[in-house]
């Protein structure tokens, strides 16, 4: 079935949540594939961050921390994003980074899954989870005599055997975009007495994720890619009740107290999800993060995360089909599950090494360069070898170097699909991608 541009503007003139898009500040002549890197601003964030500034900040000084709130912003804000993931009012803060939140988190699943067994001395992961997660982890194990097994997703099954005391994985792989059954996996490791630790970083705000419905013990996730709270927004925290008040989590600050204003010398902490404070919180990008959140109570009144879900695999099904129908014969393979119910909100295409400019390398990462130049923004993740390559440990996989493309349904519409497909179809029949300048690589990609 072909599918025109004017099928394109006849599913964005039905698309119920279309209006959403109002919400946002996007760049003219820019398609945004890049929301599961850096979301794009809100509207309201300039004016809120201004206000924090000029006002909160500027004139009422230090009466802020009560007059406008900020001491309890990272458990208002958790509250705010909690029903996004299935979680329940007071069991979630926003704070910290994400690798922050994942070594509290960690370190507490840890002592938990330990005090009875002892003899769990391993955590295992994914070989292709996001490098924060397993480098937090290695340096877990360094400082236990702990061991990291990695394994590949068909082998997480297997590996959940009476030595392991936490299963760590990444709900939606950032690489390929393929999405674990969350509630499946976290009974397999339940039923072995093994804890859970779920990274929503590609989750939160991206599809709907119900953590308490799972049974999940920890999580944590990113602020500023699918919840657009700006860059280096602060992070979430979850963590299930029934372990909440059971350990110290290990950054014991004092904004983590039970009474912080009462400055004793020892630490008591709070209890519930405000042990997982740390120290002050920055309240700025706080403010940032509490627009991108607002974005999502806004969406509740058109359907909320179902109608958020319904469109992202939508505009998937449709950047998939036009690709593989407007763009045969460039090399390009698909690494993204075609499944829905194992896929999250991006596409990645793949593309074999000996395709770049002089049989060198894939041309992956021009391409991607050469769409950035006309307004096509996503990005290119790099393969690694056999041997290692640019991943350590890669146990002999060949991972190819991947085109990334995000899907954030709050502000894409299917003409941007189609447009973003016609800019890729010309960027390789041309051959543009070839031209030396899109060959230079920057430090960030
Ligand atoms: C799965 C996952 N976890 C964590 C991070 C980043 O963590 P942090 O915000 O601490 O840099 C990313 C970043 O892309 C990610 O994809």
């Amino acid at each position: 079935m072909t599918i025109t541009l004017e099928d394109c503007r006849a599913l964005d003139a039905q698309d119920p949540i279309a209006p959403l898009r109002g919400h946002f500040t996007l760049p003219p002549g820019v398609i945004y594939l890049d929301g599961n890197s850096l979301g794009v601003a809100p509207k309201a964030a300039a004016a809120r961050v201004a206000d924090v500034v000029t006002r909160e900040w500027g004139t009422d000084l230090i009466q802020s921390w009560n007059t406008a709130r900020w001491f309890d912003l990272p458990q208002r804000l958790g509250n705010q994003l909690a029903p996004l993931i299935g979680a329940g009012q007071s069991e979630v803060v926003c704070t910290d980074s994400t690798s922050i939140n994942l070594y509290k988190v960690l370190s507490a699943a840890l002592n938990i899954a330990r005090e009875d067994s002892p003899a769990r001395k391993r955590i295992v992961s994914e070989r292709s989870n996001f490098p924060t997660d397993l480098y937090i982890a290695e340096g877990l194990c360094k400082e236990r005599s702990l061991e990291l097994v990695l394994v590949e997703p068909e082998e997480i099954s297997a590996a959940l055997t009476s030595d392991v005391a936490v299963l760590m994985l990444t709900h939606v792989n950032y690489r390929t975009g393929a999405m674990h059954d969350m509630a499946a996996l976290t009974a397999a490791a339940h039923a072995q007495g093994i804890l859970c630790v779920w990274d929503l970083a590609h989750s939160a705000g991206a599809v709907p994720v119900d953590l308490n419905g799972a049974g999940a013990d920890f999580s944590i996730g990113c602020g500023y890619k699918y919840l657009n709270g700006g860059p280096g927004a602060p992070a979430f925290v979850w963590v299930h009740p029934r372990h909440a008040d059971r350990f110290w989590q290990p950054l014991s600050g004092w904004w983590g107290h039970a009474t912080p204003f009462q400055f004793t010398p020892d630490y008591q902490p709070a209890p519930g999800i405000t042990r997982y404070l740390c120290g002050t919180q920055p309240i700025i990008s706080l403010s940032a993060l509490q627009c991108g959140l607002d974005v999502f109570t806004a969406a509740e009144s058109l359907g909320g995360m179902a109608a958020l879900r319904s469109k992202s695999l939508a505009l998937t099904d449709l950047f998939i089909h036009l690709v593989e129908e407007r763009c045969a014969g460039h090399g390009l393979g698909l690494a993204t599950p075609r499944e829905h119910a194992r896929r999250g909100s991006q596409v990645c295409l793949t593309r074999d090494e000996g395709q770049g400019v002089n049989g060198a390398g894939s041309g992956a990462y021009a391409i991607v360069q050469a769409l950035i130049a006309r307004g096509v923004i996503g990005d290119y993740r790099a393969g690694s070898d056999a041997a290692g390559g640019a991943g350590k440990g890669n146990g002999g996989k060949v991972h190819k170097d991947i085109l990334r493309f995000g899907f954030t349904p709050l502000y894409l519409g299917f003409e941007d699909v189609w447009n973003a497909v016609e800019h890729l179809r010309q960027v390789l029949d041309s051959g543009e991608w070839q031209r030396p300048e899109f060959n230079q690589h920057h430090a960030v990609t």
